[in-house]
């Protein structure tokens, strides 16, 4: 094994509508570790992980993300998505007129058989590797495992979904993609109680079982029961402020932004 990091980002600075929102970020993650970045509303959480995953109105204007030590700033988004690089979108959105069923087969079909192995709808059966037949049983027993409604999976993607099934909807992605980088933003937001439970546990069981390396963003402790942090990163002025334990997270919701930046940000600077 050599000691590359899955992912490594160096100095980065991202614009977004002519504005800098990264200004100098670094940070580095390794396979198995699951890093929650911390940070204020509009701070650039969600930049930083459209930035990875290759959103073009997010430019980065300075320098590195490397994936497995390969420069990810070279790839185009898809590529990137075929590489294992995953966002579970704080917001995502609808696609009126593509089946949840059919999207889910294209991007599972794109990443693991290629793009020369599209199966045409008719066939049943091989294709290229593929087997219609047996992804449709993955995807059943994915949905199961996720307590999704089954009758979502003929419906358009995302398309009229409540929030908490959007969100399932993008871990329901992650448990059939696989990733090696999961980028989770704001899974949490919006699920109930028991979707927070089924959601997490499924999240984090995947994360563990195909040993990925995982991004989490959000404002709460609750899906950290589920998905332990090995490392807590403050994001503060465009870049990464404090590094530290997951006890940043507890210490955020006990005290507070200011409360953390007094403590770390001004010692340290
Ligand atoms: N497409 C866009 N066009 C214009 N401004 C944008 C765009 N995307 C992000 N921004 C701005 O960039 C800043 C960072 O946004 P970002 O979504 O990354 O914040 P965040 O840290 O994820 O916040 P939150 O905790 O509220 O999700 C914000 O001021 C936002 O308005
Ligand atoms: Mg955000």
């Amino acid at each position: 094994m050599s000691d590359t990091p899955l992912l490594a980002i160096e100095d980065l600075h991202v614009k977004v509508a002519e504005k800098e929102i990264l200004k100098g970020l670094t940070l580095s993650l390794n396979r198995g570790e699951v890093h929650v970045l911390l940070g204020q509303n509009g701070t650039g959480k969600s930049t930083l992980a459209y930035a990875i995953a290759g959103h073009p109105s997010y430019k980065v204007t300075q320098g590195r993300i490397l994936l497995d030590g390969d420069d990810l700033l070279a790839m185009a988004a898809d590529e990137r998505a075929r590489r294992g690089v995953f966002l579970a979108f704080q917001s995502p959105v609808a696609v009126p007129g593509v089946s949840v069923a059919n999207f889910l087969r294209t991007a599972y079909q794109a990443r693991f058989h290629g793009a020369a192995a599209k199966a045409t709808d008719k066939t049943v059966g091989q294709a290229g590797g593929f087997s219609v037949i047996e992804f449709q049983k993955k995807l059943m027993a994915a949905m199961k495992g996720l307590k999704v409604d089954p009758a979502l999976a003929t419906r358009y993607l995302n398309d009229g979904f409540s929030g908490g099934e959007k969100k399932q909807m993008e871990i329901l992605q992650m448990s059939l993609l696989r990733p090696t980088l999961a980028m989770l933003d704001e899974t949490d937001s919006g699920l109930d109680l028991d979707k927070l439970h089924v959601v997490g546990e499924g999240a984090g069981r995947l994360a563990q079982e195909y040993n990925m390396g995982v991004l989490v963003i959000t404002h709460y402790k609750r899906l950290l029961t589920y998905i332990k942090p090995t490392r807590a990163h403050l994001l503060l002025d465009g870049k990464i402020a404090v590094s530290m334990g997951p006890e940043l997270v507890d210490e955020l919701e006990e005290k507070g932004f200011d409360y953390l930046k007094a403590t770390y940000v001004t010692k340290s600077a």
